[in-house]
């Protein structure tokens, strides 16, 4: 627990599911204000600030679209509102759409860029702007991925949605850092959400993704919730632009694990 983050108001999005979901609660259990953002998931994010408050914490549901400026806009209006400030924005929220490259529309690259970089910058733009006009030294973290480093066949779209999001963080980590802006990302390797249920109920894929990781099994939420609680907090006060990976070693070049080579 980090005492610091006592009172704080925190926007999560894309928080009706997975990692979001484990990062509003912990945050929650911080005993922070909590913005559970969602999309298509609002069953799911009443039931999520239900549990919060149920448990005696504060928290709040706000529809918004990442990919679209007007709703981010209101999700940062509606956060002041309701609670006051804004001290920290999470761009969680993001998509996949596997498909051979040479197969992917125009309009299934633009989703996945739009929602998974466009998404991350407007929620930046946003925060950052909130936080200048009111002298805030806030914080900012960026859910990217290992698959900021690691290229990933039928995935082009993500990848570079990933990458995008690496130099993104480091750009606004150094052009804000003068006004004590830290922005940092997070990079979770194989975990256990939503978006790989599918995936790991066959018990073959899933050996073969736990043989990619060298820590030998697939990562929890909350592994991930308890890297942005330390983010957030002021124990990583000297801490910016960087992307802390949650994986397991996944970006260890794990074929060389048996020292081959
Ligand atoms: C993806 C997961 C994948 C993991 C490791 C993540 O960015 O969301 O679907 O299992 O990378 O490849």
């Amino acid at each position: 627990m980090y005492s610091d983050l006592e009172g704080k108001v925190v926007v999560v999005t894309g928080a009706s599911k997975g990692i979001g979901e484990a990062i509003a609660k912990r945050f929650a259990r911080e005993q922070m204000k909590v913005v559970v953002n969602y999309r298509s998931g609002e069953k799911e994010a009443d039931l999520i600030v239900d549990d919060i408050k149920r448990s005696g914490g504060q928290a709040v549901a706000v529809y918004a679209d990442v990919s679209k400026e007007d709703d981010v806009k209101q999700l940062v209006g509606k956060t002041v509102e309701t609670y006051g400030t804004l001290d920290i924005f999470v761009n969680n929220a993001g998509i996949e759409k596997p498909s051979p490259s040479h197969e992917i529309s125009l309009e299934n690259w633009n989703q996945v860029i739009n929602v998974n970089l466009t998404g991350v910058f407007l929620g930046c733009r946003e925060a950052i702007t909130y936080m200048l006009e009111h002298e805030i030294k806030g914080n900012i973290i960026n859910l990217s991925s290992v698959h900021e480093r690691i290229p990933w066949p039928h995935f082009v779209h993500y990848a570079a949605s990933k990458g995008g999001v690496k130099l993104l963080t480091q750009t606004l980590a150094m052009e804000y850092a003068p006004k004590g802006i830290r922005v940092n990302a997070i990079g979770p390797g194989a975990i256990n959400t939503p978006i790989n249920a599918k995936k790991f109920s066959d018990p073959q894929t899933k050996k073969d993704v736990e043989s990619i990781i060298p820590m030998g099994y697939i990562g929890e939420p909350e592994e991930v919730a308890n890297v942005a609680a330390w983010l957030a907090s002021k124990e990583s006060g000297y801490v910016t632009g960087i992307t802390l990976f949650a994986d397991g070693g996944m970006t260890l070049y794990p074929s060389f694990q048996a020292g081959r080579g």
